[in-house]
């Protein structure tokens, strides 16, 4: 008999968090431990967005706010979702929370019940999974191939659907991978729906900005806008402006399910940090001449992590569309040993050994459903990158 209750049994810590807090702890400890773990920009929040919080602040803006959005930050996010995607939304059909996070759960929260099945595409962002079950609803994998860049095919997805099916989860450029799905590859995809009217699709665009070389962003209701009724667009300012700390994600759906998330966010966290909405603001309607130019730094810093890494026997590194990552598989190092004795028999093997044997912390591929591979997040200095890419070098070549 436990104090606890019996959904909690059901979901694990989220790993990225604990690799993390562990390589602080190493580094508290006084070891030279470079943490490729995290999922956020090491840029600092634009200054403009900087200024429009202290304004806020200036200004007395820090009382209650409605529930799920300040009227200024909904117009904007509606002005957004026309400029940047062709999408069309009134403010009621927007909804702001705390973080990209909040979103989702609150989209998972307000729709399913026990029994239903959301399709993830493998490898996935750690949380979907957990939200799910947390929600009370069934999470069912559909893998990837790391041969197909980590996409799913409208195969695999035409497999993964049943009549219990109430949502896909799809993610584009994708954390773990950075892979990002070209129009016609997501098209492909939204056939498959077209074929399922059961079926919605909650699309989050977390990394809609940080794309390369000739990679066009696009998302599921702009390509099929038959299924604009039954999609939830999800998106945040945390990634493309630096804002992992502030807090402000936001999606746009059907005027009943966005009044459905409030309701479930009126009795929980109210509304997201007033101060936060206020900046939020300024990073959609200011200026966005930065997005591009930091996107030149995280390419460089993709095409350093890929060389280096693909330059070791045994791993094979594809080069990403987008975000922040690159999710290498360790499939030929599979079996081998340290010098400090550790066989590599799993990926979580593989990075356990990298942080203690060689100061590097990534995120084990098993955490993201897809093994045996390891993550790695290119979002901190070049010179960071160099040593522990070398580093990483280093260790494999030294295992037998
Ligand atoms: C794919 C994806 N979605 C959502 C989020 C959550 O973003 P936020 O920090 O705004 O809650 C993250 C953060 O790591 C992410 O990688």
């Amino acid at each position: 008999m436990t104090f606890l209750s019996a959904t909690l049994s059901r979901v694990k810590p989220s790993p990225t968090i604990a690799v993390t807090t562990k390589a602080a702890e190493l580094k508290a400890a006084g070891r030279d431990v470079i943490g490729l773990g995290a999922g956020e920009p090491d840029f600092d929040t634009p200054q403009n967005i900087k200024d429009a919080a202290v304004a806020a602040i200036t200004a007395g803006k820090t009382k209650y706010t409605p529930v799920d959005g300040i009227p200024e930050l909904k117009q904007a996010i509606c002005a957004k979702l026309k400029r940047d995607n062709g999408l069309d939304y009134a403010p009621n059909q927007i909804s702001v929370g705390t973080g990209g996070k909040q979103i989702l759960y609150n989209a998972l929260m307000a729709t399913l019940n026990p029994g239903d099945e959301v399709v993830i595409p493998a490898p996935y962002w750690v949380s979907y999974p957990d939200m799910v079950l947390l929600a009370g609803g069934e999470p069912v994998i559909a893998p990837a191939t790391l041969e197909n860049n980590f996409k799913l095919t409208p195969d695999q997805l035409e497999a993964a659907i049943t009549a219990k099916t109430k949502w896909l989860i799809f993610n584009s450029p994708s954390n773990p991978t950075g892979a990002g799905y070209s129009r016609d590859e997501l098209k492909a995809l939204t056939d498959v729906l077209m074929r399922h009217p059961h079926v919605w699709v909650m699309t989050d665009d977390m990394y809609e900005h940080l794309a390369y070389d000739d990679f066009t962003f696009c998302t599921p209701a702009e390509v099929e806008p038959a299924l604009y009724e039954r999609t939830l667009t999800c998106n945040g300012v945390s990634k493309a402006y630096a804002m992992t700390g502030w807090r402000i994600g936001y999606a746009a759906g059907p005027v009943e399910l966005i009044a459905a998330m409030r309701k479930i966010q009126s009795q929980s966290t109210s509304n997201p940090c007033s101060v936060s909405q206020w900046a939020a603001v300024e990073a959609l309607n200011g200026p966005q001449d930065y997005l591009p130019e930091n996107n030149v730094i995280f390419q460089r810093r993709r095409d350093l992590v890929v060389s280096m890494l693909s330059a070791i026997d045994g791993i094979t590194c594809p080069v990403p569309e987008g975000a922040f990552y690159v999710y290498p598989s360790i499939a030929g190092l599979i079996g081998k040993t340290t010098p400090a004795g550790t066989v590599i028999d799993s990926d979580e093997a593989f990075a356990t050994a990298l942080l203690e044997e060689a100061d590097v912390a990534v995120v084990f591929g098993a955490a993201f459903g897809l093994s045996p591979n390891f993550r790695v997040s290119y979002a901190t200095s070049d010179e960071a990158l160099k040593t522990a890419c070398g580093r990483i070098q280093d260790f494999c070549a030294a295992l037998t």
